[in-house]
């Protein structure tokens, strides 16, 4: 039986949806499934941890069509300190936008990573919507892409799976500004303040 150890790249990592998905992930899967979230302070313990896993499964968010910061300086720390015997790395994304496949460019650059660093790969879950599914009746679909997901892990017959909402694009811009412009209410900020490149004023 294999061991996985899930880091979290999300820079909210305490409060990310990441967070809530490698929870989702570690209830359906059979393996022994360890948890943690990349901080500043912690990439070398986490590449000494690694020593114990089989499998490594990095649970982060899209970034601007990329890897956020946070998952990339911890690549960088385990470019320069890799375990002995290097575990297999699966990936478990979300992004904001309705479509999944933006999560690909991601994904591609994580590939190469491993490529480069001797790293096998594994499966991947792409989920579209990431912010707002789980709170919907299609969390459900997230749960069974998230169990094809642990079983390609302990069976090693990697697979690549994506999930949305099934619902239309201008449905989902419709909720989703509905959503965010009461969310910017509550905290002061009218829909043209945050419609500007001025985030900081
Ligand atoms: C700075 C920033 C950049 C983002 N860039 C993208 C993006 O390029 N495409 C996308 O679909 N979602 C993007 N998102 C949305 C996140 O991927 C989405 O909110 C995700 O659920 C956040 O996950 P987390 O809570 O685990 O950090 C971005 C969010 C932030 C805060």
């Amino acid at each position: 039986m294999g061991k996985i150890l899930m880091l979290n790249g999300s820079p909210r990592a305490p409060r990310s949806n990441s967070k809530q998905y490698a929870e989702l992930f570690s209830r359906v899967c059979k393996w022994d499934a360890e948890y943690a979230a990349i901080t500043r302070t912690n990439h070398l313990e986490l590449c000494q941890r690694l020593e114990d896993f089989s499998d490594l499964l990095f649970v982060f968010p899209l970034y601007a069509d990329s890897l956020p910061v946070t998952l990339f300086n911890f690549l960088k720390t385990l470019e320069a300190h890799p375990p002995q015997r290097k575990p297999t790395v699966s990936v478990l994304i979300n992004c904001g936008f309705l479509e999944p496949e933006q999560n690909e460019l991601a994904v591609k650059i994580l590939e190469l990573y491993c490529r480069q660093n001797g790293y096998p790969f594994g499966s991947v879950l792409a989920i579209g919507g990431g912010e707002a599914i789980l709170g919907t009746p299609f969390r459900i679909l997230v749960r069974s892409r998230l169990k094809k997901l642990a079983a390609s892990l302990e069976r090693g017959a990697y697979g690549r799976w994506k999930v949305t909402m099934p619902i239309s694009k201008g449905m989902f811009l419709k909720a989703s500004t509905k959503y965010w412009l009461s969310y910017g209410a509550k905290n002061g900020v009218t829909g043209e303040q945050m419609a500007t490149m001025r985030i900081e004023e």
